[in-house]
């Protein structure tokens, strides 16, 4: 079992926790939001709490939850806009990892669901924008991402993620350098070229719920070369939200599929993309378990999967996602898209795939985050044992970040190897 914090951020930081709330700094905007995590006291005063935020997010007062019975259906309303902003990133009708460890709460009950949740309120000081950037640089990755302050609290960013983004970033570079230098000593295939236009997976017409090239905002036949190093690393992202994983996968040049089901979600993560001077990110709307399936059946493959599945949310079409019922299904597929992960304990994998790009230099990879309150870390580890077998070392463990008093807010957990 490990600890990991990222250490890189100098756009983020952890001022204080505690009476069930956290102050944060974005930027150059300090932010207060409701962490029930934090049980223990405030290091600050209250007074300094008020005098240095920018934004507070206020959950409903209590009676105005709205409660909806055996409905997987947000009782909130639409998606809204961050606060003053053309744009819908927001509000999403998903049940986003914030949402999840704030406001919402789900019981089973007699096979009904129940499900609760609660949107809340930003009350901003004047100087506070709607929207705004920050950055994540490292080595020779420099992310940006575009915050804006949204219906449920969260703002587009889950920083404890950067710990993943260094192994995802580092990992495929590797990956790409190995093949470099067996390509140099004539030791691999050429790179495939990669033909964004006419990917079968992403870009076939038969399939309905792919985004097609007439749609304006998502990744269309039309765009442009993608001008990253194209090493044919093939990297699936499930459940990407804004998507600073796709970023770090593309940002160290692997080919990269997102799938989100929230469409206003991609748009946000599309912008996050283009500000950061990367391209050519393949944008899919869809179930995450609905895509996986049929990626399976078509006998896809991918060199590195990423997953940070909620505990509860929902396909484009209606498509219900509950963490317990369905992450051992969805595991399972993952075991078979994995390039030369074939079976369960398969240690074959690299003499069986002697020309995928990754697998004849290096491993593939794996990464499983879950941010459901009482998930421990053993159950991410267990399930990966139990579909990838026990003989790779796989790291598993906790993010958390400490405040400015020492104290350590636990913010969700993580299963990996490569
Ligand atoms: C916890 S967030 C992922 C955060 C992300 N890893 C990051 O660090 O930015 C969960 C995401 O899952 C998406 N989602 C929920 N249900 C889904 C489903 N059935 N299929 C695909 N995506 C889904 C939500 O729209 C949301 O963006």
């Amino acid at each position: 079992m490990e600890l990991f914090t990222p250490t890189d951020w100098t756009d983020y930081e952890l001022i204080d926790t505690g009476n069930r709330e956290k102050l944060e700094r974005f930027g150059k905007y300090i932010l207060i939001r409701p962490e029930p995590q934090a049980v223990w006291k405030k290091a600050l005063s209250e007074e300094d709490w008020q005098k240095l935020h920018h934004a507070r997010f206020s959950r409903g007062k209590p009676g105005s939850q709205q409660l909806a019975v055996g409905s997987w259906q947000s009782p909130v309303g639409s998606p809204q806009s961050p606060v003053g902003s053309k744009q819908s990133p927001v509000g999403n009708k998903q049940s986003p990892r914030y949402q999840n460890t704030t406001g919402q709460e789900v019981r089973r009950s007699g096979g009904q669901e129940v499900r609760r949740e609660e949107k809340g309120e930003w009350i901003r000081k004047p100087e506070m924008p709607d929207q705004w950037m920050i950055g994540y640089d490292y080595k020779e990755m420099h992310l940006k991402f575009r915050l804006g302050l949204t219906a449920f609290g969260h703002i587009g960013v889950f920083p404890e993620q950067a710990e993943n983004w260094k192994f995802i970033y580092d990992t495929i570079k590797l990956a790409v350098g190995s093949k470099q230098l067996a390509v140099n000593t004539g030791d691999s295939e050429p790179d495939p070229v990669i033909q964004s236009s006419s990917d079968p997976v992403i870009q076939s017409s038969s399939d309905p719920v792919i985004q097609s090239s007439s749609d304006p905002v998502i990744q269309s036949s039309s765009d442009p070369v993608i001008q990253h190093p194209v090493s044919g690393i093939r990297v699936l992202n499930l459940f990407a939200y804004t998507g600073g994983a796709s970023l770090a996968a593309k940002a160290a040049g692997a080919d990269v599929v997102h799938v989100d089901s929230v469409k206003q979600v991609i748009n946000w993560a599309r912008e996050d993309m283009e500000v950061s001077n990367l391209e050519g990110i393949r944008w899919v709307i869809e179930d995450a378990l609905k895509f996986v399936r049929r990626e399976v059946k078509r006998g896809n493959k991918y060199d590195g999967i990423i997953l940070d599945p909620p505990a509860y949310g929902r396909g484009p079409d209606g498509e219900k996602w509950i963490l317990e019922d369905s992450i051992n299904e969805m595991i399972s597929m993952c075991a078979e898209l994995l390039s030369g992960q074939s079976a369960v304990g398969s240690s074959q994998w690299a003499i069986d795939n002697p020309q995928s790009p990754v697998t004849s230099h290096q491993s593939p990879f794996f990464i499983l985050s879950l941010y459901s309150m009482g998930f421990s870390s053993l159950i991410g580890e267990s399930l990966v044992k139990s579909h990838f077998g026990t003989e790779r070392e796989i790291q598993t463990g906790e993010f958390y970040f400490t405040d400015r008093a020492g104290r350590n807010l636990p913010l969700g957990t993580v299963t990996r190897f490569c």
